[in-house]
């Protein structure tokens, strides 16, 4: 396979991301400008922001993630399974919209979490060397999903439990799932998977319902671990660059240098997301590379939202609200330029020779 052509049987997950992109960004900007006081939503905010995570995990970071386990030679959903899969996707998304945790959202996301065990159950029966990053993504799908009981459970006699689970259940998705994907579908290698696992355990578990000494070691282990990513000769400059920038965040949210509250992780989520996962994923995603620049100035995008968010910890100031709107809007028009760019490549329009996608070695 040619590391620079995804190939014909993931065209459908192509076009499912971008969707699903396109949905996350476009709710993510309708909110953000609603929390700057720019507009009234007319839907209630947590059921709109409930969409927009979802819409993001669900359409987004998984099928994102199966895109690496397929670089790797592992089976993914063929297209029957990923347009029923869109399906549910975009009926759940709509259930949290207009009715928040309601019979359809509940009986989406019992269904999508399936076909996560059923894929994971897959990759499970694949022999994994012990430094393979994939080794740990099925246990992280089925740890991430333990978090699932306790947050119905405590939901309404505890929200605050409840909270602390769901960040422990986000975390463990990012930390355990979608990064060792995207950096298994660069063939690169963190170490041995079992401490891979292990530290991003601990990492999920620190940031979410368990603040322990013993879990703050296991958090700055892994950054540890991901500072390895700034020398990784597989990824641009800019891609390590901004792996060293979370790899940097994540130690200083071990030390207490930042603390652990919710501006300070809405601003690591989106800049995660937003920058290394999606920049480390894009090669096997995108028909057309992006020139370096415009990657930089995306990530002065998501980079400038995710530090107004930070800031909203040690500041109260309405300019944070505005500046993390602004950067929120770069973001949005970033990505959908983006997609327009590919869009405009796979309809015929060729770019020009620089643009193009250099030639692979082993091709
Ligand atoms: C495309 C990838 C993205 C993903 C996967 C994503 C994911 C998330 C997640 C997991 C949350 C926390 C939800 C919760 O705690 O219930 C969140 C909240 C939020 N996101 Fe995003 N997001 C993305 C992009 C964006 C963008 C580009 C914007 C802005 C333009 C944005 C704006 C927001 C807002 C306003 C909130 C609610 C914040 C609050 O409750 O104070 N997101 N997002």
């Amino acid at each position: 396979m040619n590391e620079f052509e995804p190939p014909e049987d993931v065209t459908l997950w192509r076009y499912i991301i971008a969707l699903a992109l396109l949905g996350t960004v476009t709710i993510g900007f309708w909110l953000r400008w609603s929390l700057a006081g720019a507009w009234e939503l007319t839907l209630d905010f947590s059921h709109l922001r409930h969409a927009h995570s979802h819409l993001g995990y669900f359409g987004l970071l998984f099928p994102l993630a199966w895109l690496g386990w397929r670089r790797r030679g592992a089976s993914i959903p063929g297209p029957y399974a990923s347009m029923l899969y869109a399906l549910c996707t975009a009926v759940t998304c709509l259930g949290f919209a207009f009715d928040g945790y309601g019979p359809v959202a509940i009986a989406g996301s019992t269904f999508i979490a399936t076909c996560w065990i059923w894929s994971a159950v897959g990759l499970l029966r694949d022999a994994h060397e012990s430094d393979d990053p994939l080794g740990v993504v099925p246990w992280g799908i089925f740890v991430s999903l333990l978090c699932i009981p306790p947050i119905a459970l405590s939901l309404r006699s505890d929200p605050e439990l409840a909270r602390e689970f769901v960040s422990t259940f986000l975390a463990g998705l990012l930390l355990l799932v979608i990064v060792p994907s995207a950096v298994a579908g660069r063939h690169i290698s963190l170490g041995p998977w079992p401490l891979l696992f292990a530290t991003g355990l601990s990492g999920a578990l620190f940031l979410g319902v368990a603040e322990h000494p013993v879990t703050r070691i296991g958090l700055l282990a892994h950054a540890g671990l991901l500072l390895a990513l700034i020398r990784s000769t597989k990824l641009g400059f800019h891609t390590r660059c901004v792996w060293g920038v979370v790899s940097f965040g994540l130690g200083a949210m071990a030390l207490n240098i930042l603390p652990n509250t919710r501006p300070v992780a809405l601003g690591a989520i989106h800049f995660l997301i937003l920058g290394p996962v999606l920049a480390t994923l894009a090669p096997l995603w995108f028909r057309c590379p992006l020139p370096e620049w415009v990657w930089w100035l995306g990530h002065a995008s998501w980079g400038g939202m995710s530090a107004a968010l930070i800031a909203q910890e040690f500041i109260t100031s309405p300019w944070t609200w505005k500046i993390a709107a602004i950067g929120g809007t770069m973001t949005a028009l970033w990505w959908m330029f983006a997609l327009i760019y590919q869009w405009s490549a796979a309809n015929g329009w060729e770019p020009t020779h620089q643009q193009r996608r250099p030639p692979h070695p082993h091709a």
